[in-house]
């Protein structure tokens, strides 16, 4: 609360720029309303945020001067049906039509949790959003695919998330160097698609990778992991039919307990610390409940 009223503080004394510095994602939109809308939009956006445990936009993310926003089109070998991302940037812009991986990257993009909240390329890898030219220069914040710096972006954003993961088994400072030991954020979330990540996905041969024996090791939290990739196998399929959705994707009555479950299984998984059987059952019986009512929600909208 009290870092509302600091917030609110600050508002009352640069609306426009406080708001665009801590929402840039979302902000656009409230650029041409008059300020005391502004004080007031913010002041509800920043408590209604903070109670949520959502990304905290940092204000190093927000471009100085105003982006440019460019009418994308499909270049012709865009697979059939897929839509374009929700914002022209300069970036996606001229990657769409860039060739192979550096297309790749936008194709993934599509429909990922980024790009359903209004966010582009350079929110996450910074870069002149104006300039073609200067587009990849590092004084422009360019970071390219530095892990390290995309690390530290993806812990700036989500503070609560990375702060778990730092408590438990799996911390590392990456700031320092990457250490493959150590699972990185885009290992269990992709980079591009997160929140739409690929059908061959599997969290738990993620897993797989590092522990010989999860089964044998951390049986609980394992069968939370086999459980969470069954409702993304039924997620997925969601995603695909409400693709052109330029909102959430999963269906209004399926909301809530979507977004709980994934906050109870990020805490559990974030925090890498064996739990409970009875711990896992109760989670696992809430995911296997809203699996089969979203495998019949698929069913009767054919
Ligand atoms: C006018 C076309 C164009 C624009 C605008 C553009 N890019 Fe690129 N981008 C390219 C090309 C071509 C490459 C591959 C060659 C290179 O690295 O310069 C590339 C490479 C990249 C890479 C991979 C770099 C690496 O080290 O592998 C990233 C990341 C990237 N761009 C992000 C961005 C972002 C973010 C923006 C917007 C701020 C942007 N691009 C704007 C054409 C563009
Ligand atoms: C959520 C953050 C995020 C967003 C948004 C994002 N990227 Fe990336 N991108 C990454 C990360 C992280 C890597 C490096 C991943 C790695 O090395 O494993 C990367 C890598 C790349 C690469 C190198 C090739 C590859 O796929 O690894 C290109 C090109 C690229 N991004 C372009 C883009 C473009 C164009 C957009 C906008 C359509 C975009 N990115 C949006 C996080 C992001
Ligand atoms: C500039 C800020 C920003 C950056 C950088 C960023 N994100 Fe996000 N992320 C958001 C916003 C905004 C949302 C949507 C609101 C929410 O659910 O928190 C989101 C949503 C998510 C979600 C889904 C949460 C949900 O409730 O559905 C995951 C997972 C995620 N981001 C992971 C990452 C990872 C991993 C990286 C780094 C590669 C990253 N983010 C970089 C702002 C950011
Ligand atoms: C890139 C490698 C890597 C991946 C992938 C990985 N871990 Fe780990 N995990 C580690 C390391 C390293 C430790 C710390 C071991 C230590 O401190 O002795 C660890 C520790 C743990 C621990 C603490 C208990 C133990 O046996 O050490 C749990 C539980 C755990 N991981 C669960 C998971 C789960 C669940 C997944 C998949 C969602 C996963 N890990 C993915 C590397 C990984
Ligand atoms: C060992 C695998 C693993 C690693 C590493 C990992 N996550 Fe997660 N994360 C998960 C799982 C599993 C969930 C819950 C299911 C889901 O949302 O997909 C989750 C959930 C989240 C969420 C959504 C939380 C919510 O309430 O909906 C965010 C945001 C997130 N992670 C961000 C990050 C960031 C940032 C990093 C790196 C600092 C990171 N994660 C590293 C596995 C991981």
């Amino acid at each position: 609360m009290e870092t509302a009223l600091i917030a609110l503080l600050l508002a009352s004394l640069a609306p426009g720029a406080w708001c665009a510095v801590t929402r840039q994602a979302r902000s656009l939109r409230f650029l041409p309303v008059v300020s005391a809308t502004i004080v007031l939009s913010c002041f509800l956006l920043m408590t209604s945020y903070m109670s949520a445990g959502e990304a905290k936009v940092p204000a190093k993310a927000k471009p100085q001067v105003e982006p440019v926003r460019k009418k994308l089109v499909a270049p012709k070998n865009w697979p059939d049906g897929h839509p374009l991302p929700i914002v022209g940037s300069n970036c996606a812009a001229c990657h769409l039509t860039a060739g192979r991986e550096l297309t790749a990257a936008v194709t993934n993009f599509v429909r990922s949790v980024h790009d359903i909240n209004e966010m582009t390329c350079y929110d996450c890898h910074g870069g002149n959003s104006r300039d073609d030219v200067k587009a990849h220069e590092g004084e422009f914040g360019f970071i390219g695919t530095k892990k390290s710096a995309h690390i530290q972006g993806c812990s700036e954003c989500h503070s609560e998330e990375a702060e778990l993961l730092a408590s438990g088994p799996h911390h590392w400072d990456f700031t320092t160097r990457i250490n493959t030991e150590y699972p990185l954020c885009f290992d269990c979330h992709g980079n591009h698609d997160i929140g739409n990540p690929p059908a061959d996905f599997k969290l738990a041969a993620m897993c797989g990778d590092c522990h010989d024996k999860p089964q044998k090791d951390f049986p609980n939290i394992a069968a939370v992991v086999n459980e969470n990739d069954k409702l993304w196998g039924t997620l997925r399929k969601v995603h695909k039919k409400n693709i052109a959705n330029t909102e959430n994707p999963v269906p209004p009555r399926f909301r809530k307990d979507v977004d709980s479950l994934r906050t109870d299984t990020m805490q559990i998984i974030h925090s890498a610390m064996e739990i409970s059987s009875a711990t896992a059952s109760s989670l696992n019986g809430r995911a296997e409940k809203l699996r089969l009512g979203l495998e019949n929600w698929l069913q009767s909208t054919k």
